[in-house]
């Protein structure tokens, strides 16, 4: 059995979920469902990052204490987690002992094995990126520096511990010039090359200025700085240090989901770390785009966060699940749009496979009794084009949803669904009855179910709720969404249930 390690990146705490969280851990819903449906050993992560001075500060800004702030806001995105049906298999914490133990535990292996020295660290620093910029990156407004976010900078010069990553530049090039699919998509593997060719400086690790955090094994006048705290959450998840353990063997590495901004820290940082601690990189790391709202960049200072549990209760889960990942290439930064919603959801969900589901079930409950007998016909050609159609749609959604281009696997399904209603006017089983060719009816109708079957099944990972619902209507057990039912053809004579529309088309009432 192959196994799939996936994780979301864990998000930080200072302030409530939004839409960019919800994206990041649909995605990663999506494609440990996916690898569910191949039976695949899936195990699914995602979680909180909860150290560093902006969660010290927000806490601060709450009139409350770290921890019970932390426990708090923590808590609504594990709530989220589930409102959006997203199945994970673990949610992770980094105030948890298991973490501290873990990511002091990492430190220790990459100070025993040479790779952590104690230094002091000069520089520019934004608290809201939690970085170090140098001089060159900065802009300069009425006297004062800002990073490239907006955010000020200070200067600051304390004691602090490096990591040797100058020393990984050649290791990690050699390491992605063999692995190149090891960063997708390529334009951002392109990137993150032409950054270690830059050069790698060592890596500032620890702060003595700020408490919140991890302290630094055998000198706890230090914390541990946020990425190398953050980034061992993959490994404590599957054990980490216990390394023997079960679930560590059959699962690590893993592919990390994460946005474009944090791009670099995964795919220069974290490599780095894992090889100076003898273990495996990332098998992959996937950097998506980001969202704007009606063409501006999302901001609470420009008050425009979309909040993702209005929009679901505008729209409805599936929905909003859908529009996601079929509006823009799963890598690139996307709009959203109120009519963008509406004009994707009805175009695709409603008069495309909605339609298909709706007008085929119910002509079987108005015009058969509910019953299909079941006959598809490969003899005829234009029935063993669509269902080859299908098996070929089949194969070109698995090896996009292998490398995690959602978007394009979808389009597949989509365009299978589209020949299946062509194909629904063409032979028009209502005609049929009509002339009475009553067995030709019963093929057509066979084949359509069949297709209507299929695209679900395919669909699963996207809308799980909705393809539920289409099974109870075809009266297919729930069990049998699994791919190893792709190509078995329905039972000879197929009762279904009365049918209701899956998808209602949306009024755009503005
Ligand atoms: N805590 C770090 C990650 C540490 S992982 C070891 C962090 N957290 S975050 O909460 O700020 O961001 C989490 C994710 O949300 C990032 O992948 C980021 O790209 C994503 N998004 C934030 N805003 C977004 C949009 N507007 N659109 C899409 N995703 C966006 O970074």
């Amino acid at each position: 059995m192959n196994s799939f390690y996936i994780t979301t990146p864990i998000y930080y705490v200072n302030d409530k979920p939004h839409i960019g969280h919800a994206y990041t851990t649909i995605a990663c819903d999506i494609l440990a469902r996916y690898h569910n449906l191949k039976n695949n050993n899936v195990y699914f992560l995602t979680g909180t990052d909860e150290h560093g001075q902006k969660v010290e500060k927000a806490s601060i800004e709450n009139s409350s204490d770290p921890q019970s702030f932390t426990d708090r806001m923590s808590g609504n995105f594990k709530e989220l987690v589930s409102f959006l049906n997203c199945n994970i298999n673990d949610f992770i914490r980094t105030t948890e002992i298991r973490h501290k133990k873990a990511a002091q535990a990492l430190w220790k292996k990459l100070f025993d094995n040479n790779q952590i020295y104690l230094g002091n660290y000069k520089g520019w620093y934004s608290v809201r990126d939690e970085a170090f910029f140098s001089e060159n990156e900065l802009i300069k407004k009425d006297n004062k520096f800002y990073a490239p976010s907006g955010a000020e900078v200070e200067w600051l010069k304390e004691e602090s511990y490096f990591f040797k990553l100058s020393e990984w530049q050649d290791k990690l090039l050699e390491y992605y010039i063999t692995n190149p699919s090891a960063i997708a998509p390529i334009t951002r593997y392109n990137e993150v090359l032409s950054f270690i060719k830059s050069g790698l400086k060592d890596l500032s690790i620890s702060r003595t200025t700020f408490k919140w955090g991890v302290p630094v094994p055998n000198n706890d006048k230090h914390i541990m700085y946020v990425w190398i705290d953050a980034l061992t959450n993959y490994l404590t998840a599957l054990g980490y240090p216990n390394i023997e353990n079960e679930l560590f063997i059959t699962h690590w590495p893993a592919v990390h989901i994460v946005g474009k901004d944090i791009l670099r820290f995964h795919a220069i940082y974290w490599p780095a770390f894992l090889m100076g601690a003898n273990l495996e990189p990332p098998k992959k790391i996937y950097a998506h785009g980001w969202w704007t709202n009606s063409g501006e960049k999302i901001s609470k200072s420009l008050g425009n966060v979309i909040d993702p549990y209005q929009i679901v209760k505008t729209y409805g889960l599936d929905q909003i699940r859908y529009f996601l990942f079929s509006e823009v290439p799963f890598g690139n930064d996307g709009d959203f749009s109120h009519n963008s919603v509406i004009k994707r959801v009805n175009a695709d969900l409603s008069n495309n496979f909605g339609n298909l589901v709706q007008r085929v079930c119910s002509f079987i409950n108005k015009n058969c009794d509910s019953i299909v007998d079941n006959r598809i016909n490969i003899e005829n050609v234009e029935d063993k084009g669509l269902l080859d159609l299908s098996v070929v749609k089949f194969d070109k959604y698995k090896s996009y949803l292998d490398n995690q281009e959602i978007d394009k696997a979808i389009k597949e399904v989509v365009e299978l669904i589209t020949k299946a209603n062509v194909y629904c006017d063409k032979l028009a089983p209502w005609l049929l009855k009509n002339k009475n060719e009553i067995i030709r009816m019963n093929e057509v109708l066979s084949m359509l179910i069949e297709i209507i079957r299929r695209a679900s099944l395919m669909l699963f990972p996207v809308i799980p709720d909705s393809v539920k619902k289409i099974f109870f209507i075809l009266n297919i057990n729930e069990n049998k969404i699994n791919f190893d039912y792709f190509n078995q053809l329905p039972k000879l004579s197929v009762k279904i249930n009365i049918s209701s529309p899956i998808f209602p088309r949306i009024e755009n009432k503005t």
